[in-house]
């Protein structure tokens, strides 16, 4: 009698690897390293996508790619996309907006977290002081490339950018953010119990309305979650003024992409930045912030760390907390020891840190 069937949870999980163009192709190999040497039990298929494809063959995604991507994988773990030599940058397009749009990932993730003293460029700043997440509505807004450019080349010459929010869209990520607050807690264990709705509603006033106007609306569910809002540009003050302050902040998707940058600012860099692209139930996919970094690609000089960082936030993801908190602590250990790049003051190269921290997860 062998019917013992592996329940779903337990069954291998498959990920998909596309490590894309410049130091994605250096950081992500790092990342795959520490998953491999933490025993979490995965098959990694690895994908080209990305520019050197897309400049041999003009294919930037295969037909059916992001179908097979949803249907055959479990997640997705992502390096960045951008290449001197394609100036149109249309296959990061194609290849990362592609993802978040046509696969509706529409929860950015990015956690804010300061591992040490050290690495925070504000005086008097301590790690339990920076330890938010920042929901960035990853589907819409003005990423939609909703627009034109009329009498191009003229005097008259016109363009136009479209911010598209929909009720569905805003709601959705609000939703996830009073969700996520009830569900996750800080770093120290204490529950997390406010939501910052970031929005430029002075200016933008019908975007800006229909987010306030839903923000009420659902935070009237959440009695127990304190409910706050900032615009943007105050924010992006307090950010650096005061973090300990924040808690889960929700935006949309331009404001979130350039108050996570900023945000990883407070963590040391962009080389410390992870986050996870999530539609709850689908194939989600997991990318550092930073991006293909052109002048440190190919030095192996880049810091494998936000990579290192996602793919833990990946299999936490995935339902392996235990692989995901060995790796969270081999890389607490390696800033505590300066077992680091250049970029947060060690002296190892991007090889040499991530093979510490392999060595670590294998080895605590
Ligand atoms: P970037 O994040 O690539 O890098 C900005 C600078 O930050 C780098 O020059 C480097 O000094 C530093 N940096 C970034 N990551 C680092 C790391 N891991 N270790 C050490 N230092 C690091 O941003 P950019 O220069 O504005 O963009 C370069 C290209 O990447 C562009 O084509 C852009 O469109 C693309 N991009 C892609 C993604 C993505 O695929 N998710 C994200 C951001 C930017
Ligand atoms: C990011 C990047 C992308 C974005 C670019 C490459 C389109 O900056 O993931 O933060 O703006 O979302
Ligand atoms: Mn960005």
């Amino acid at each position: 009698m062998d019917s013992k069937k592996e329940p779903q949870e337990r069954r291998k999980k498959r990920i998909a690897v596309i490590p894309g163009d410049g130091i994605g192709q250096e950081v992500i190999p790092q990342a795959v390293k520490v998953i491999q040497a933490s025993g979490a039990d995965v098959e990694l298929t690895d994908f080209d996508w990305g520019a050197d494809r897309y400049l041999r063959d003009q294919l930037t995604v295969p037909p059916d790619g992001f179908a097979m991507l949803g249907r055959d994988f479990d997640a997705i773990l992502v390096g960045a996309f951008g290449d001197p030599r394609v100036k149109t940058n249309i296959h990061a397009k194609e290849i990362l907006l592609g993802m978040r749009f046509k696969m509706d990932l529409y929860a950015n993730v990015r956690p804010v977290r300061l591992l040490d003293a050290a690495l925070c460029p504000l005086k008097g700043v301590e790690p339990k002081d920076v330890d938010f997440v920042v929901l960035r509505e990853n589907t819409e807004g003005v990423y939609t490339d909703a627009g034109g450019v009329f009498k191009q080349g003229t005097p008259d010459e016109i363009a136009t950018q479209e911010d598209i929010n929909t009720r569905k869209g805003v709601e959705r990520i609000i939703r996830y953010a009073f969700q996520y607050c009830e569900r996750h807690t800080k770093l120290d264990g204490s529950p997390r119990n406010k939501v910052l709705m970031c929005d430029k509603s002075n200016a933008m006033t019908h975007a800006g309305g229909l987010w306030q106007r839903v923000f009420k609306e659902v935070s009237g569910e959440y009695p127990q979650i304190i409910a706050q809002h900032m615009y943007v540009d105050a924010l992006c003050m307090q950010m650096v003024r005061d973090p300990r302050q924040f808690d889960v902040i929700v935006t949309n998707n331009m404001f979130g992409d350039i108050i996570t940058d900023l945000a990883a600012g407070l963590q040391g860099g962009l080389g410390m930045a992870a986050s996870g692209n999530i539609h709850p139930g689908k194939t989600s996919m997991f990318e550092p912030v930073h991006g293909s970094a052109p002048p440190i690609a190919g030095k192996n000089m880049a810091n494998p760390f936000g990579s290192i960082l996602t793919a833990a936030m990946m299999l936490a993801h995935l339902g392996m907390a235990k692989e995901a908190q060995k790796i969270e602590a081999a890389v607490l250990g390696a800033v505590r020891q300066k077992k680091t790049t250049q970029d947060i003051g060690g002296k190892l190269e991007t090889t040499e840190a991530g093979e510490w921290v392999a060595n670590q997860v294998s080895h605590p």
